[in-house]
């Protein structure tokens, strides 16, 4: 696993989303974030999940977090459009997005896979990604050094059977990381990359991997230094890449050619 120091004010003054900050490893990039000093806005679908978490948080560092309690698969287009609301009247602008939540959905094969879970999988894993870059893109462009990072999966890159809309979502979001980092590349200083965790002792991993013992995985908190380095001055170069945390090497992820 990668190793980094970070300056221990690496995230200080900065105002960072993240989704699925109720759990797993959106939890513990919220911790880590908000350990280098950033003001935090957390997103998850458990209002109490959020709760405890922002009093574990707001005991250390006071007046640097709130919360956004939002369900994804239910969340109107107005929804979204107010979350950029909130975040604009608290915050001049936005430094960094860390889109972090998702779900499994089935694990079928395509023939047997169930239509509502399909669709919810997308609208979770994907159309939410969609809604949600979309409406702070605005505030993204005023900061002067955004760094936005989709959370993919290695079935994203390359699928297995019977994984149906997990997998397709992950593709999309790789497809979708890319189509906005060429948007963006020379009209803004945001930017952008996808980012596989790996296997990571989670709940999520425990549902798909139900034989596995979890005590085998890397937990979260392992793979912090890389979420950590992709907010550094030094990974500022690093821009539309898809990015493995199990084998992470900075000099792998040079400027996109020309
Ligand atoms: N763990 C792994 O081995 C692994 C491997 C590859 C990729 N990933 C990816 O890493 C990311 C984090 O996964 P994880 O393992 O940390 O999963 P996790 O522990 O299951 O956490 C998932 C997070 O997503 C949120 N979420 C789920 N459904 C939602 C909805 N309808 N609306 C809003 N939020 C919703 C959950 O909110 P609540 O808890 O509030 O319901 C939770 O905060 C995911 O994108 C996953 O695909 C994980």
């Amino acid at each position: 696993m990668f190793e980094y120091t970070a300056p221990t004010n690496l995230l200080s003054g900065r105002n960072i989303l993240i989704t699925g900050a109720s759990d797993g490893i959106g939890r513990c990039c919220a911790r880590t974030f908000a350990q280098y000093g950033a003001n935090l806005i957390l997103l998850g679908r458990s209002l109490k999940k959020l709760e405890d978490l922002y009093d574990e948080i707001e005991k250390i560092y006071p007046g640097t977090t709130s919360i956004q309690p939002m369900d994804f698969n239910k969340a109107s287009d107005d929804e979204y459009l107010s979350l950029a609301s909130s975040v604009s009247e608290k915050y001049k602008q936005l430094d960094g997005l860390v889109l972090s939540a998702g779900m499994l959905g089935a694990r079928n094969p395509i023939e047997f896979y169930p239509t509502e879970i399909w669709r919810e999988t997308i609208q979770v894993n994907l159309n939410s990604v969609f809604m949600i870059t979309k409406v702070l893109l605005p505030l993204l462009r005023l900061s002067d050094d955004a760094r936005l990072l989709f959370i993919s999966s290695s079935v994203g890159r390359r699928s297995r059977a019977h994984w149906g809309a997990y997998a397709v979502s992950k593709f999309a979001v790789e497809g979708f990381m890319q189509t906005l980092a060429e948007e963006l590349e020379k009209t803004s200083a945001i930017k952008v990359n996808s980012l596989n965790p790996g296997g990571t002792k989670t709940n999520m991993r425990a549902e798909a991997y139900p034989a596995e013992d979890p005590d085998t995985l890397p937990t979260p908190e392992k793979l912090m230094p890389v979420y950590l380095y992709l907010f550094s001055n030094e990974a500022k170069t690093i821009h539309g890449h898809a990015i493995d945390a199990s084998n992470f090497d900075p000099f792998n992820y040079l400027p996109l050619a020309k």
